[in-house]
């Protein structure tokens, strides 16, 4: 068994190895996978200027580790979206993103509310939790999965910050004087989340990253369709390993054991939701 290399924090554009991409090993469903995840990614700014209104006057560092969270998601945006224009020079990281954003605002990021849309700054760091379990795993199986080294390179490295976002986030929630939020309504907000993402956010960026602004009219956006096809081309590239290290991270979050039947609960029925999908 090979062992992944462990990527520390705070590298750059210029530290990926960008000469050594094999386009013979670029494997189509992954592709459209990655274009739709480096225009989630590259919307970074918007969740920044949103959590720093909630995080007020949560003290300077705080609001510094934001911002550098934030500078690093946008950064996976563009790597991962170079990476795509090499593997297809029809896509245009701009282009595509400008669609993206203008067709997805969360109302969350275009209201001027002081307060989270979770109810509490509690809920809004399970939420980040909840994100950034969700992309550690993700980001892990498309490194484990490729055979193109400039990719499996790039989401190792993603997939190292993003467990570092986690930590980062579930340092800040226990960090909190707000008084803990039960179980329930922790797995509330956490199930809450997942379900976020399974609404426009993952469908509308597969489509602005896979359909040409020219194709628009003979394929117009319809979102279970393509949420559906998002699904599809994401969910192949997981083992039920990635799937149960997120669902302790998640389980983690609510305060609940990561070993326990809880956890090998909810890691069994997602597996099954998620290869019922992919099927
Ligand atoms: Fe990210
Ligand atoms: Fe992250």
């Amino acid at each position: 068994m090979t062992v992944a290399t462990v990527y520390k924090q705070g590298w750059t554009m210029d530290d990926v190895h960008w000469s050594l991409f094999d386009p013979s090993k670029v494997e189509p469903a992954l592709l459209a996978a990655i274009k739709a995840a480096a225009l989630v990614e590259y919307n970074a700014p918007d969740y920044v200027t949103y959590l720093k209104r909630v995080f007020a006057d949560a003290g300077q560092e705080t609001l510094a580790s934001l911002e550098q969270w934030g500078r690093e998601e946008a950064q996976h945006g563009r790597a991962l979206g170079r990476w795509a224009e090499m593997a297809d020079p029809s896509f245009k990281l701009e282009e595509a993103f400008a669609r993206f954003r203008k067709g997805y605002t969360p109302a969350h990021f275009s209201g001027s509310a002081e307060g989270s849309v979770r109810g509490s700054r509690r809920g809004e760091m399970i939420a980040r939790c909840v994100v950034e379990s969700g992309t550690s795993s993700y980001y892990s199986a498309i490194r484990d999965a490729s055979d193109e080294p400039v990719l499996t390179e790039i989401a190792g490295r993603i997939a190292a910050d993003e467990y570092r976002h986690y930590k980062l986030f579930y340092d800040t929630l226990n960090a909190q004087s707000e008084p803990d939020l039960g179980l329930w309504k922790k797995l509330w907000i956490a199930v809450g989340r997942v379900r976020e993402s399974e609404d426009d956010e993952l469908a509308y960026s597969y489509y602005c990253a896979n359909v040409l602004p020219e194709e628009e009219n003979v394929r117009p956006y319809n979102r279970k369709k393509y949420s559906r096809m998002a699904g599809q081309a994401s969910m192949t590239i997981y083992h039920r390993h990635h799937i149960q290290k997120l669902v302790q991270m998640v389980i983690k979050v609510v305060g609940a054991d990561p070993h326990g039947w809880l956890a090998n609960l909810a890691g069994a029925v997602l597996w099954r939701r998620l290869s019922a999908k992919s099927a």
